[in-house]
């Protein structure tokens, strides 16, 4: 019974390897689709003006505490709330461009 789980463990382990090869350049439309599917359940995604809790992420990235560095730590280090995201580095740094590009462009 022991094979099964040894072929699924190398399939995910090449899927891995696999992903973190394409990360030539970081893409802020995958970030975008990233924290979509990731983050909208509790934040607001897009850029919007609105005051929310937990932060929109426009919130965030008008805050000028927010830096690539303060949100690399953020994601690695989920606090009590936040679920714990298990993300690789190039999902991590495609979410953090997007929520810095959304830094004084409110609509
Ligand atoms: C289950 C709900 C939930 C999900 C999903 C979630 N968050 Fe959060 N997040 C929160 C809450 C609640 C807070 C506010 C916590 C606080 O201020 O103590 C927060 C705060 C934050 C903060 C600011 C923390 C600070 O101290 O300023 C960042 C950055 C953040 N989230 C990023 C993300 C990203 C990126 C994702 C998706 C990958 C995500 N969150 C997914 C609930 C969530």
């Amino acid at each position: 019974m022991s094979t099964p789980a040894i072929v699924i463990a190398a399939l995910l382990l090449v899927g891995v390897s696999g992903a973190s090869t394409v990360a030539a350049e970081i893409d802020v439309n995958i970030g975008e689709s990233i924290a979509r599917r990731n983050c909208a359940a509790c934040h607001t995604v897009g850029p919007t003006q609105v005051h929310e809790l937990p932060p929109t992420f426009f919130e965030l990235a008008q805050n000028l505490a927010t830096t690539e560095a303060s949100l690399e730590f953020l994601l690695t280090h989920p606090h009590d709330v936040m679920p714990n995201l298990t993300m690789g580095a190039d999902e991590r740094a495609e979410i953090i461009a997007y929520i810095m590009s959304l830094r004084q462009r409110a609509r």
